[in-house]
């Protein structure tokens, strides 16, 4: 089979958030200026695709995620100069960059809103999705919302419920109405033609809705105290995401982007509806790339990460991201084990995803092996987190990056927005630079050993079982292994090992307990 290659085949990604990136003017939050300024880490790193989380005109309810312009810049962050020049900077060190686009919802701010909301007969009324109450006057349907409770808010002046997935200052756009369909098209060409390289789209399986907006057939109890994600899982969601009309819209952002040679990642956030799933991806006229998720709702065992990795390789026949981490999940050393044992993990898991099918992303810190910060119940901002409590909601993994160990971290010369939360100075970028042994330099010569071996991008994935306890596959001649147990495992396979994430000897087949390797399998080695 031939494929057509393109850029993003081969590449490594990098989440960055921006609040927390650097913040280049003393303000406590992470800007354009801040982030130019460090780029060359990343570029130093062997990152090849950098996405910038959303920098756009907002309220924050959500923290940039609603939007209430398209084509601006959050004073905070900068201007659109400031977005140029970051650019600039990124092409000329050799990485692409893809930007954060919001088209599920906007916020209740954006004009397009504040006009919907003016009355029935607004024409921008129908750019949201509106309805009348139920019977009993409470929601039009069943749905519940990623944030828990239901999607639906009132709108005393006209009697009507508009549609929130999140919250209810973010009310969801009405991809039926081909009014919004092209404000699209001229928000991607804007960013187009100012040089960014793709997209990350955000709830990219949501969209379109069901054009009767019917109930989701519910499979489990379900009321408002129960935790977020039990809520939205006591539901089939039949009728509120991964609807087919919504790969309409990406077949035509796809003609769009391949006037410009331009990345569709998408934030392809479902964990059960394969099949749909795999229609957004697979046929390569729609989303490029989809994320899956699977790699922050597993354990450490390893047959939990053989079908993380399985259930989406045997389902969806092409364009798979892989990430362990974001800005919306505690960080992997924390979820693995903490401290030094889950930073082990971590790497390990992360040498696993550089060998899979697909596009592997960092997300910012990971590469220092950070943790989620310890914070107080009183540091909470974020809308979502339980109890007030800051520990459980999304800040945890959200917090400034640590650059150096000096007052402020070289992240800010002022307030951080979130505090550091018990960083150190070991956790810093300069103390770690200095350090051969240390996680950055780990990652580092990973992604390195990775960027040469290219006759993996369209290599078929297959399993190899040295053990049991070793999660282990190949692609071409390139072994992948790691051991999930704590005792050291011999490999029993004729390989010359090309990285190590532990300190054993590079000839050494014995894998360490939490040990990745990457190696290359003698040609007689049958899987
Ligand atoms: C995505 C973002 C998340 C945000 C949500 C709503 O899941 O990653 O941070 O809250 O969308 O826009």
């Amino acid at each position: 089979m031939t494929h057509m290659s393109r850029w993003w085949d081969h590449a490594v990604g990098y989440e960055i958030y921006i609040r927390s990136f650097c913040d280049g003017d003393g303000d406590g939050v992470g800007d354009f200026r801040g982030l130019t300024s460090r780029l060359d880490h990343l570029a130093w790193l062997g990152i090849d695709v950098v996405w910038i989380t959303p920098f756009y005109p907002s309220p924050m309810d959500d923290w940039g995620y609603d939007v209430a312009d398209y084509t601006a810049v959050h004073p905070l962050f900068g201007d659109l100069d400031a977005v140029d020049s970051c650019v600039a900077r990124a092409h000329e060190l050799g990485m692409k960059v893809i930007i954060d686009l919001v088209p599920n919802h906007t916020s209740e701010q954006h004009e397009w809103f504040v006009r919907a909301k003016s009355g029935p007969d607004d024409p921008f009324r129908d750019h949201y999705i509106w309805a009348a109450p139920a019977p009993d006057g409470g929601p039009p349907n069943n749905w519940v919302g990623y944030f828990g409770g239901t999607t639906w808010t009132l709108d005393e002046a006209s009697g009507q419920y508009y549609l929130h997935l999140f919250l209810p200052s973010q009310p969801d756009l009405n991809w039926r109405n081909p009014a919004v369909v092209d404000a699209f098209d001229d928000v991607l060409r804007f960013w187009l033609d100012r040089g960014v390289d793709g997209f990350r789209i955000d709830v990219a399986q949501a969209l379109v809705k069901d054009e009767q907006l019917r109930s989701n057939p519910q499979i489990g109890p379900c009321d408002d105290s129960m935790f977020r994600w039990d809520q939205w899982n006591a539901f089939e969601h039949e009728h509120d995401i991964l609807q087919p009309e919504t790969v309409e819209i990406y077949r035509r952002w796809n003609r769009i982007a391949a006037e410009y040679d331009a990345l569709l990642l998408g934030e392809t956030y479902d964990l059960h509806r394969l099949d749909k799933l795999d229609r957004l991806v697979s046929g390569g006229d729609a989303l490029h790339v989809g994320f899956w998720f699977g790699a922050m709702h597993m354990d450490w065992s390893a047959t939990s990460i053989k079908s993380t990795f399985e259930t989406p390789i045997r389902s969806i026949s092409a364009g798979l991201g892989w990430a362990q981490n974001s800005h919306d999940e505690h960080r992997s050393v924390t979820r693995f084990g903490r401290g030094d044992l889950g930073r082990r993990r971590a790497l390990a898991f992360c040498v696993l995803l550089m060998g899979l099918p697909g596009m592997p992303f960092l997300y910012q810190g990971e590469e220092l092996g950070l943790e989620s910060s310890e914070l107080r119940p009183e540091d909470k901002l974020d809308p979502i987190g339980e109890d007030g409590d800051a520990a459980s909601g999304r800040d945890a993994t959200r917090t400034p990056i640590p650059w150096e160990p000096i007052d402020g971290f070289g992240f800010t010369t002022g307030t951080p927005w979130l505090p550091f939360g018990g960083r150190s100075a070991a956790d810093t970028v300069e103390v770690q630079r200095e350090d051969p042994t240390s996680w950055l330099h780990r990652h580092r010569r990973l992604i390195a050993v990775r960027a040469e071996l290219e006759e993996i991008a369209h290599a078929p994935f297959e399993w190899v079982e040295p053990d049991r306890s070793v999660v282990a596959f190949r692609r071409h001649d390139v072994l992948f292994a790691a051991n999930i147990s704590d005792q050291p495992i011999d490999l029993d396979l004729d390989c010359t090992v090309l990285y190590r994430s532990g300190d054993a000897p590079m000839d050494s087949l014995t894998l360490d307990p939490d040990e990745g390797i990457i190696g290359r399998l003698a040609p007689s080695t049958d899987a």
